[in-house]
């Protein structure tokens, strides 16, 4: 298989490069396998998985042979590579959500990659600009493909992070089965013209409310990831002190307590937990909104109590996120607003065949092979703020490709200037979202509630 032919090759070449063979050879492989990472291979794969009682629910999509999408470890700062390989009688390609990638590795079919066809593969390879917690998932068929599976955690590491007594990630998301522990429709259209569908079987890191142990006493980093296409969670914390460290990949100006903190599809929050002393106490994390509550997952204190303090988490470095500047920043307003239209469109990429959403009044087609004008051209390394207002009843997680903007106001909040790729705007809320068009090329601008987005609530902007 070509993954392995591949692989084989990069070995040859470091032995070969080791034993000092001929120039020839090293001038072929040498510096390329020493400017490239080994990729790691990301095969997509058509498994069953235990996910209710019931037995095994077939037609899961994971990367991987079993199991969850792994979680994938990067270094700020250092180049990583990744080959997809389509296993799946379905064409994909992977999105890094939150990663400011270089355009052509961005992962949004037509609009900057073909699509990587059932026995193709793709090569991706970029170098992590910022530290955090980001995720992966398909940019195609997406409704489909990340509701049987495609979803999965990347952990940028940064050298210089406060250590903690452990490490904890967590993978929230839904799946849509029957009783008989199957898949069943994936969307209701009534539903996806309001919040959207949701699953009916909840997990995180695909298991029903998992124990994890960690030291009593100790200091937790608690990374956790909203990858559901369809749900807000309204997160609390029982049983320690706990304070969030990061939202969206970047530190928070201010520390608080997650208490019923609202985030969104796409979404991901770190925390600080300190365990409690008492061995064998219970830690949970859990999700207050809407009328059915969930314990999502809890930790459990192991050994005698480490005696940490919760205020010696050293601050977290602040990415390198360039500084929007307000007084030259032009501005670009969106308005976000239901449509009577209901026109099918004809998305060859997973279309619903509805139009239910606009940005700006356009439903827009989402990915097609022929995608409308961009929704603003911006000039490279010029400041923006966009000007955003919610006008329908519901809300949604926006979320931009290729850049971190800066939360600067909200009508109807207090909010700390969080540096974010993702902002869950409230119905009737209008926000300002600053940024610095310094990534070249064609960026999404969508709702990540997928069926929001599959059905007009997709646009992009162009930097040139
Ligand atoms: Cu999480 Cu357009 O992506
Ligand atoms: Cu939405």
């Amino acid at each position: 298989m070509t993954v392995l032919t591949r692989r084989r090759l990069l070995k040859t070449a470091a032995i070969a490069g080791a034993g000092g063979v001929g120039l020839s050879a090293m001038g072929r492989f040498g510096g390329w396998a020493a400017a490239r990472p080994e990729p790691v291979v990301l095969q997509t794969a058509k498994i069953k998985a235990k996910l209710m009682d019931v037995g095994q629910t077939r037609d899961v999509l994971t990367y991987g042979d079993a199991g969850m999408p792994p979680v994938l470890r990067m270094r700020k700062g250092e180049p990583f590579a990744a080959r997809l390989v389509n296993a799946i009688d379905d064409p994909t390609t992977i999105h890094w959500h939150g990663i400011r990638v270089p355009n052509k590795m961005d992962g949004v079919p037509f609009l900057v990659q073909p699509y990587v066809y059932t026995g193709d593969h793709f090569d991706y390879a970029f170098t992590p600009p910022d530290a955090g917690t980001f995720w992966y998932h398909p940019h195609c068929n997406t409704l489909t493909q990340m509701g049987h599976g495609l979803t999965g955690v990347i952990v940028v590491e940064n050298p210089g992070d406060p250590t903690f007594d452990a490490e904890i990630v967590i993978n929230l998301r839904d799946w849509r089965l029957g009783d008989d522990g199957q898949f069943i429709d994936q969307f209701r259209p009534r539903d996806a013209a309001r919040t959207g569908t949701y699953g009916t079987v909840r997990t995180a890191n695909w298991l029903d409310q998992p124990q994890y142990d960690a030291p009593a006493g100790g200091l937790v980093r608690l990374r956790v990831a909203i990858t559901d296409v369809t749900r807000i969670y309204a997160f609390r914390i029982d049983g320690a002190e706990a304070t969030v460290m990061a939202l969206d990949g970047n530190p928070v100006p201010q520390r608080f307590s997650p208490d019923a903190l609202l985030l969104g599809p796409g979404q991901r929050m770190e925390l600080a937990v300190r365990m409690p002393d008492d061995e064998g106490a219970i830690v949970s994390l859990r999700d207050v909104r809407g009328t059915k509550p969930k314990v999502l997952a809890t930790l459990r204190a192991i050994g005698s109590s480490l005696k940490r303090d919760i205020r010696d988490v050293a601050p977290l470095e602040v990415n390198p996120v360039a500084e929007v500047d307000l007084a030259a920043a032009q501005h670009i307003s969106l308005a976000l607003s239901a449509t009577a239209e209901n026109v099918p469109s004809d998305g060859i990429c997973g279309s619903l065949g509805y139009s239910f959403w606009a940005i700006n009044k356009v439903p827009w087609p989402g990915d097609t092979p022929d995608p409308t004008a961009p929704l603003a051209e911006l000039k490279l390394g010029r400041s923006y703020v966009i000007d955003m207002e919610n006008l329908t009843p519901q809300s949604h997680p926006m979320h931009l490709h290729g850049m971190s903007f800066k939360v600067l106001s909200s009508s109807t909040r207090e909010v700390q200037p969080l540096i974010s790729d993702t902002y869950l705007i409230q119905p009737n809320e209008k926000v300002s979202l600053g940024f610095v068009a310094d990534n070249l090329g064609d960026w999404l601008l969508h709702c990540h509630i997928i069926e929001h987005q599959k059905s007009g609530m997709t646009s992009y902007v162009r930097v040139v």
